[in-house]
């Protein structure tokens, strides 16, 4: 990894991580650290620290953590040079030109982004002039402008298994990186390669810097599955973006509308709502709430009126509640999506049912009444039980006061015992809230389960070992060349800190300033943050030269116990050093 370390020491000097993350989430002072709520995932109480010594964050709750450049990363959906560039504009420091070698993950997702950005002129122009019209008189079927098809840059693939490859190969693409692109696969049994996206109005995937990072492409009739979605690429996650964000985050409203569908949001787009969005084939995460949030205000649901839209709608309220935006509802009646209703019913019509949608709260209440007769006392009471729920649900304290006295008309009980009943079920649920919480800090502290590493429950004292020693060598990188002869990497059991320790290593020898978003090529978010998380931990229990050694001789006393499971090259190679 040729980067430059004085200049990323330089750059991580000048965006102090306090000072970069304030500017996200609010945080509070402890001591020379800071806690916050999580920004990357939903909490009460706060368990993410940031550390002003080592520079780092770690959540305690989820196992997020890093150092300022993972911050951005993560925070802005950027990769490392992004991020690099990024907090260097903020800061007013010049990347230098040597710096901008980009790394090979870097590079691959750059040629992703030419082939799509290739296949979705590709498909334009072929959907405009073109010999076969299908494409076209499906989208003038649909009531589309040609305006509107060139702002979103629609397109069609015709019905051939090879047009879209030979002409990525013309360009000098090879068939292995259109398939990573996930605009070619292969076939199992022929092992030729193939194109992907066939006969289908295509719907390029842009992302907030305008890169175009997938495609989902629609069938031209009824046949199934309608839609064929761009899969996991190094460039393409579709639980982290929004389709049309890149339009909506410029609108002059800090109001979002989703909707269900690509179409959903193109007719409304067309009919003069800059700020529409949708998810891209799946039901709404956790992740594409919070994305909304740093751009909105409010957001208002628009999904489909059938029993599927309703109940998305209902999951998709509770995600909002978790990132704290107001949440309004549209009433559709007399069509089925936004779509339907504009065709039908016209623009104006369509903005009157945003100005009447109405609160989350209210689109909650209602759907307990379902099924109820409440001139009986059975009805009533089956209402309370369920409206309790929502009721408790409620965060502002006056919004609760409004809805708890109009539930207690409906059902006809004194207000004053409801408001009990409730804060009852606020006490209760805060105090287990706050428990699971601790629970979960506390296993993720005592690994019972490990995703990131695997063995550490198998070896637990190795392991444990081990993150002392990756733990002392973040402390004293200086001392890395004698730490490396004292445990060479071998040593380590567990594969994954084995790779943790090769890597820093590896990348302390070459440059004097070490941090942990240098080993952002080669681990994932989650890893970096478990690699920040063992120095968290032993926070409280520096490693000192002492406890380095005894784990060091944990490691050279390990020896494999069961000789079962190993190879007969392992086993040849256990008897030969045995005999040594
Ligand atoms: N979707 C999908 N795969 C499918 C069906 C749906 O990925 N087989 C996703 C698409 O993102 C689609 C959204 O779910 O946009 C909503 O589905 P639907 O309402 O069926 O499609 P529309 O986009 O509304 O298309 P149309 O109006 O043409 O039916
Ligand atoms: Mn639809």
């Amino acid at each position: 990894m040729p980067r430059d370390d004085e200049f990323l020491y330089r750059l991580r000097s000048a965006n102090p991580i306090e000072t970069v993350m304030g500017s996200y989430v609010h945080l509070i002072r402890r001591g020379r650290n800071y806690v916050c709520s999580c920004p990357f995932h939903s909490e009460k109480t706060p368990s993410c620290t940031i550390f002003t010594d080592s520079q780092s964050f770690y959540c305690f709750g989820c196992g997020a953590g890093g150092d300022v450049i993972t911050f951005t990363m993560k925070i802005e959906n950027l990769d490392f040079m992004e991020a690099v560039k990024l907090l260097a504009q903020r800061s007013g420091l010049e990347v230098p030109e040597r710096n901008n070698t980009d790394s090979r993950l870097a590079q691959r997702k750059t040629k992703i982004y030419e082939m799509n950005r290739l296949a979705a002129n590709f498909f334009y122009t072929n959907l405009i002039k073109g010999k076969d019209k299908s494409g076209l008189q499906y989208f003038a079927k649909r009531k589309l402008s040609p305006a509107t098809i060139k702002k979103y840059g629609l397109g069609y693939a015709s019905d051939s298994w090879s047009e879209l490859s030979t002409y990525l190969r013309s360009k000098g693409y090879s068939d292995d990186e259109i398939i990573d692109a996930w605009l070619g696969g292969r076939s199992q049994k022929t092992g030729k390669s193939y194109d992907m996206f066939r006969n289908r109005v295509m719907f390029p995937i842009v992302d907030l810097r305008g890169n175009i990072i997938g495609f989902g492409g629609r069938v031209l009739n009824d046949s199934q599955p309608k839609y064929l979605n761009t899969s996991k690429t190094p460039v393409f996650d579709k639980g982290s973006n929004l389709f049309s964000m890149n339009f909506a985050k410029n609108a002059e409203t800090k109001q979002i509308i989703l909707c269900e569908g690509y179409m959903d949001v193109i007719a409304v787009n067309q009919a003069g709502f800059e700020n529409a969005v949708a998810t891209l084939g799946t039901a709404i995460t956790p992740d594409q709430a919070r994305l909304i949030s740093h751009y909105a205000e409010e957001v208002i649901i628009a999904y489909d009126s059938d029993g599927a839209g309703q109940k998305a709608t209902q999951k998709a309220i509770n995600h909002f509640a978790d990132v704290g935006i107001r949440t309004k509802v549209i009433h559709m009646e007399g069509a089925k999506d936004p779509d339907e209703y504009i065709k039908k019913f016209g623009a104006e019509r369509f903005r009157m049912l945003l100005e009447d949608s109405f609160d989350a709260t209210d689109f909650m209440l209602d759907k307990c009444e379902i099924g109820l007769d409440l001139s009986t006392e059975l009805g009533r009471v089956e209402l309370l039980n369920r409206a309790s729920k929502v009721l408790a649900g409620i965060e502002s304290p006056l919004e609760r006061e409004v809805y708890i006295s109009r539930t207690s008309q409906k059902c006809e009980i004194p207000v004053q015992v409801l408001k009990t009943h409730i804060d009852d079920m606020l006490r209760r649920s805060r105090r287990s809230e706050q428990k699971r919480e601790w629970r979960n800090i506390q296993s993720a502290a005592t690994y019972q389960r490990d995703d990131i590493n695997p063995e550490a429950v198998k070896y637990r004292r190795e392991a444990k070992a081990e993150e002392s020693i990756i733990c002392y060598l973040l402390k004293h990188p200086e001392e890395c060349d004698v730490i490396e002869k004292e445990v060479p990497p071998e040593l380590f059991v567990t594969a994954f800190n084995k790779k943790v320790y090769s890597a820093m290593l590896d990348i302390m020898k070459e440059h004097e300033h070490f941090s942990v978003s240098m080993l952002s090529d080669d681990f994932t978010f989650e890893e970096t943050g478990r690699i920040t998380g063992i120095a968290a931990r032993n926070r409280e229990h520096p490693v000192t030269g002492a406890v380095f050694e005894d784990c060091a001789n944990v490691l050279k006393n390990y020896a494999p116990k069961d000789s079962d499971n190993m190879s007969d090259d392992d086993l040849m190679d256990l008897f030969k050093s045995k005999k040594k």
